[in-house]
C-alpha cells in the first residue's frame, strides 16, 4: 500500500510536459530505445522511454531523484531521495517520497515487480495522469520544474532521465 504524504494543500491549476532527456553513461552497459514527449493534440500529451540494460539483469539499483525549480537554471528545490530500488519495490512505504513520485509514472511502466531489472519501459505516461497525481497533493507554486533521476547500477552511475515540465 501506498502512503500518503502530508502535503500543504493544492494553490495551483495545470502540470505540462516541456521536455524529457535520457542518458546512459556506458552505452556497453545500458542504451534507450527511445525517449521521447509527443502531442497527439491539445488534452493528449504523452511520455514515454525504453532502456535496455546489456549486460544481463542487474539487482543492484540506486534510484536517487530530486525535484527542481528553474530560476537561473535549474536549483535544487525539494527533496533528493536515494533507495536501494530493488528493496523500495518490495516495500514502497519505506519511502513515502520515491513512493510519491514512482506513482507517478509506475502504472504505465514495466517496473513494478521485484528485481532484477533487465529492461525498463515506460509507456504513454500521460499528462492527464500526471496533473491528476500532482494536484492531488502538491504545494508547489507555479513555475518551471524539473524532475531529475540518476540510475546507479552496481555502484556506478550508469543513466539519468530528466523530466521537464511547468506548473501555469
Ligand atoms: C485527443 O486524442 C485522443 C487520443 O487519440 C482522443 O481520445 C481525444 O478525443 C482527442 N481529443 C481531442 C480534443 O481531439
Ligand atoms: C504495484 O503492484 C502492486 C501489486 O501488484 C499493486 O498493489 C500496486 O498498486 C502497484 N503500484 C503501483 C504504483 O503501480
Ligand atoms: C542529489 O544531490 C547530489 C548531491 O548534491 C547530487 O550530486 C545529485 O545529482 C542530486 N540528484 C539529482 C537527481 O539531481
Amino acid at each position: 500500500c501506498y502512503p500518503s504524504i502530508p502535503f500543504l494543500p493544492k494553490i495551483f491549476s495545470d502540470y505540462e510536459f516541456t521536455n524529457i532527456k535520457c542518458s546512459c553513461f556506458d552505452e556497453s552497459f545500458c542504451s534507450f530505445e527511445y525517449c521521447f514527449l509527443k502531442s497527439v493534440n491539445r488534452t493528449y500529451k504523452y511520455g514515454s522511454l525504453k532502456v535496455t540494460l546489456h549486460q544481463g539483469p542487474a539487482d543492484k539499483i540506486k534510484a536517487n531523484f530530486a525535484i527542481y525549480k528553474r530560476l537561473n537554471g535549474y536549483k535544487p528545490f525539494l527533496y533528493n531521495v536515494t533507495v536501494d530500488a530493488c528493496k523500495f519495490i518490495d516495500h514502497p512505504s519505506s519511502s513515502p517520497v520515491m513512493a510519491y513520485i514512482f506513482q507517478l509514472f509506475s502504472p504505465f511502466s514495466n517496473i513494478n515487480h521485484s528485481c532484477p531489472f533487465d529492461n525498463v519501459i515506460v509507456d504513454k505516461v500521460s499528462i492527464a495522469h500526471m496533473n491528476k497525481q500532482l494536484t492531488k497533493i502538491l504545494p508547489f507554486p507555479k513555475g518551471e520544474y524539473g524532475i531529475f533521476s540518476n540510475w546507479y547500477i552496481y555502484g556506478e552511475m550508469r543513466a539519468s532521465v530528466n523530466v521537464y515540465g511547468s506548473l501555469t
